[in-house]
């Protein structure tokens, strides 16, 4: 476990560091919580970096840009306003991205939102929320790999449900059969750590984080009471008044989410396996290494599945059969046959 005070500490000697500044970030789904938090608090401790922020409205996001330009008048932050559900606008931002710059430091990735609708397709055929979960965020990953290979000390943080893997049905990656919002979630959360891991194998400079952040006041559940169906409408909206406010008051406040979330992006604690340059991240004494999710002969392979309180989840049930039947590898084919089919359809 590394405790909030040492997370602090961290973060505070990453900007007294000379490696605070000149950064590139790209952070999809920060215009709202955890994302957000960490958002924040970039823009409070790095030295004028250049920040690209995905969104669906510049206006609604006014506020929050106002807010970071004040807190760090030396950065410079870009607003794509844009529907990052689609693989095609991904690659429209992306290739924005590249024509501007010539690294990305830091991907954070934290959109999506949780619902007991049915599958609710996008143009493209995918179900939004399972797209926003894993297709959208891995697409962002590759596509901005050649950028994240020209960064010193690149990162890729995805915050889902790291430590959560459980089995789930290879020939139905994409959940367009017995369709339950736990299915894709389940489907997201084990593919987003496959899917790190066969990355990790080509781009070994890279680290890959997925983590799990706990209960964070987002207003994350209240919106998922509030899609309740049917007969379920009413005690969900029960719970939404009664229970929640009670379970709020021992979330995490996205503040603390930031501040953790900052931290995974520029401690040492998670070093890619093959760094390219002595500098991994800040070191803090009494914050050790993590354990990468897997190690063989004592090297790490750069991909940690994180709790939240940003400690290596324990291995799971379930991942190292898939590793040893390839399952990894099928999971990043069939990603990529998802987006192509995606891309056919989008006009
Ligand atoms: N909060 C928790 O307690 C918790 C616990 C476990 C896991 N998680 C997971 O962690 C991630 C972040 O959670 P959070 O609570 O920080 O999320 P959040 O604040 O509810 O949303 C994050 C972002 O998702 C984007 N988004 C929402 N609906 C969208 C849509 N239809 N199309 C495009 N973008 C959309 C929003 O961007 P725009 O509206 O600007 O486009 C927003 O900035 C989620 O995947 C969540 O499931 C959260």
């Amino acid at each position: 476990m590394v405790n909030i005070k040492s997370v602090r500490e961290s973060n505070l000697a990453f900007k007294l560091s000379g490696h605070a500044s000149g950064l590139v970030a790209v952070f999809v789904g920060a215009t709202s919580g955890i994302g957000k938090g960490t958002l924040k608090q970039f823009a409070k401790y790095a030295q004028a970096p250049k920040v690209y922020i995905l969104g669906r409205s510049k206006k609604a996001a006014h506020p929050l840009l106002d807010e970071l330009q004040a807190s760090n008048p030396q950065s410079k932050f870009e607003f794509i306003e844009t529907e990052i559900s689609l693989m095609k606008n991904v690659d429209l931002a992306c290739d924005q991205i590249k024509a501007n710059e010539k690294k990305v430091d830091i991907l954070f990735t934290s959109p999506g939102y949780l619902s007991f609708d049915s599958r609710k397709e996008s143009v493209e055929g995918m179900d939004i929320p399972h797209a926003l979960r894993y297709y959208t965020r891995l697409r962002f990953a590759y596509n901005l790999i050649p950028l994240l290979l020209e960064s010193p000390n690149p990162r890729v943080v995805s915050i889902l449900a790291g430590g959560q893997e459980s089995e789930i049905d290879i020939n139905d990656l994409e959940v367009r059969n017995d369709f339950s919002f736990i299915k894709a979630a389940k489907n997201g959360t084990t593919q987003t750590t496959l899917a790190f891991e066969e990355l990790a194998k080509s781009y070994p400079s890279i680290s890959f984080l997925h983590k799990y952040p706990g209960f964070v006041n987002t207003g994350v559940i209240a919106r998922l009471l509030s899609t309740a169906p049917g007969i379920f409408y009413y005690p969900a909206a029960l719970a939404s008044f009664l229970v929640l406010p009670i379970l709020n008051l021992f979330s995490t406040s996205e503040d603390e989410a930031g501040e953790r979330g900052l931290f995974l992006v520029t401690s040492a604690r998670y070093p890619p396996a093959k760094p390219k340059t002595e500098f991994v991240g800040v070191e803090v004494q009494g914050i050790p290494v993590a354990t990468a999710s897997v190690v063989k002969d004592g090297q790490g392979n750069g991909v940690y599945r994180l709790t939240s309180d940003d400690e290596s989840a324990p291995e799971s049930p379930v991942l190292p059969g898939y590793r040893l039947d390839h399952v990894d590898k099928t999971v990043w084919e069939e990603t990529v046959a998802a987006w192509d089919r995606a891309l056919e359809k989008s006009t």
